[in-house]
């Protein structure tokens, strides 16, 4: 079986009908009620000689425990140099334990650099689908190009996932999801319905993960390609920041609700075991290098955040948010990330964000405002950011944003307010997989507030993701986008496309 059957096959989840009817025995339906790979197959975090394989066993995609019995199962995996599972170059076995929600997450090491894997699991006579994985080139190798997914914000209830079923059936070499990969709260009058009420508890989260994983679209997508992943606000509740909720609770009273949520994200995701959650707190931001060519460079701006000044959202400015002990990620990732972004020798430095970097004015009832939750909240963080980019120049960064619910591609400079002064980076900030349902242009930002926002290139508020194909020479951005999620029969076509050459920090619409 070459690629591009097998991303036709996952893409039309034919794998997992193929993967139940393997299924039937007898011996295993008296251990278990029913197929146990219902959550589907991951990988995640390349590495030039390896990733991380995931899975999560559940018979009952409605229950936080998956229906598994409160005892280890040990789970056998495979990875192969074909898709058919014919030529096994390692396997092992893992224990799903109940403390971590029956996850699995394997860690392979080893493997040759710049090249494609397979992977399954087996429990006793189950087995999964077959997921597709490729390991990062080695380090400092000059490979001519690569190709990844931007996605974000795929709220289940607000639509069905196009979008992951057109990135299931595409190559690439990694999909970039940069948060709310679950919504805490429920929506009315959607095409699709959670099954839980508020996420509160490790169970709720858990359940809810479970109703996403189901999605086929979301598995294919999954299994065509490995995930470099982070989490925004809603995997744990909107807006939160740091130890303080949406509603300004107590740390005391907020902290355990994230630690349920966080457990519940590494649970679900392929990750490293650099990110098993501590009580309330996770290891998220890491960098992810691709030869000489790029650098992911992951930043985390939830957890260590000072609160949003002046109220959450679309507020007029206060003094608050003039403060310069104002922070979006804690002094000791601030650090971390100049010395990544300073250190690295790669061509492209891709910055996976997760709430937009850019100055964005809009008039609201006469008055200017700024979205609170945004870099904007933060003026003296991203300006210590911005002078970082301008004095030490790292090679061609790009920061990939999610959040907003809209597509903005534009220009981050040095100072907003002045049009002339210099551009540092680009930003893509990539809509939303669902969230916000079908796209309409009245949601769209009037031209008068574009005129305020002159560094903007373009905005739209249709629901999709970014396709970037990076070489040494440019970064080309296609902006797939759904004509409708809120049924089956949506179709995904590229509205528009970006370049950003190398050495010129900004970004301009193709053709
Ligand atoms: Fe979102």
């Amino acid at each position: 079986m070459n690629r591009r059957s097998f991303l036709y096959l996952t893409s039309a989840s034919l794998m997992l009908d193929v993967a139940r009817r393997r299924w039937a025995s007898p011996a295993m339906a008296r251990r278990l009620a029913a197929y146990p790979f219902q959550l589907g197959v991951a990988s995640g975090d390349p590495a030039p000689d390896g990733f991380v394989l995931w899975t999560r066993l559940a018979v009952d995609t409605t229950r936080g425990d998956g229906g598994i019995p409160p005892t280890p199962i040990s789970v056998r995996w495979e990875l192969a140099t074909d898709a058919s599972m014919r030529r096994i170059v390692t396997s092992g076995i893992a224990t799903a334990t109940p403390e971590l929600g029956h996850s699995v997450h394997v860690e392979v090491a080893g493997l040759a650099p710049q090249r494609e894997y397979f992977y399954r699991f087996m429990t006793n006579d189950a087995t999964s689908a077959v997921g597709r994985s490729r390991t990062a080139p080695a380090p400092g190798a000059k490979i001519d190009r690569l190709r990844f997914a931007v996605a974000s914000c795929q709220n289940y209830e607000h639509g069905f996932y196009h979008a992951h079923r057109d990135i299931a059936q595409t190559d690439m070499d990694a999909v970039l999801f940069l948060g709310d990969y679950i919504y805490e709260y429920r929506s009315k009058d959607r095409p699709r319905v959670h099954t839980l009420p508020a996420l509160q508890s490790l169970d709720d989260y858990r359940t809810c993960y479970a109703q996403y994983h189901a999605d086929p679209d979301l598995q294919a997508a999954h299994a065509a390609h490995p995930w470099i992943v982070t989490f925004d606000d809603h995997e744990v509740e909107d807006n939160w920041a740091g130890a303080i909720d949406r509603d300004g609770s107590s740390p005391a009273a907020f902290l355990p609700r994230r630690a349920a949520a966080f457990q519940a994200f590494y649970e679900n995701m392929p990750l490293r075991h650099t990110s098993v959650p501590t009580g309330p707190d996770m290891q998220s931001f890491r960098t992810v290098a691709y030869g000489q060519l790029a650098q992911f460079t992951v930043i985390d701006t939830r957890q260590y955040r000072s609160d949003q000044p002046c109220g959450d959202n679309f507020k007029p400015s206060c003094d608050a948010r003039l403060l310069e002990s104002a922070t979006m990620l804690g002094a000791t990732q601030e650090t971390w990330l100049a010395n990544a972004l300073a250190t690295s020798t790669a061509q492209w430095n891709i910055v996976a964000n997760q709430v937009m970097v850019q100055q964005l004015r809009q008039q609201r009832n006469g008055r200017e405002t700024v979205n609170m939750d945004q870099w904007d909240g933060y003026p003296a963080a991203r300006t210590r950011l911005t002078d970082f980019l301008a004095a030490r120049r790292p090679n061609n960064p790009v920061f990939v944003t999610g959040d907003t619910h809209q597509t903005w591609v534009g220009d981050v400079k040095v100072n907003f307010d002045d049009q002339k002064s210099r551009t540092v980076a680009t930003e893509l900030v990539g809509t939303s997989i669902t969230s916000g349902g079908d796209g309409s242009m009245k949601n769209r930002f009037s031209d008068a507030n574009l005129a305020d926002n002159p560094h903007i290139v373009y905005n739209n508020d249709q629901r999709g993701y970014f396709l970037c194909d990076l070489t040494p020479r440019a970064m080309t951005s296609a902006l797939r986008v759904a004509d409708r999620v809120t049924t089956r029969d949506g179709q995904i076509t590229t509205a528009a496309q970006f370049i950003t050459e190398t050495g010129r920090p900004g970004v301009h619409l193709a053709g």
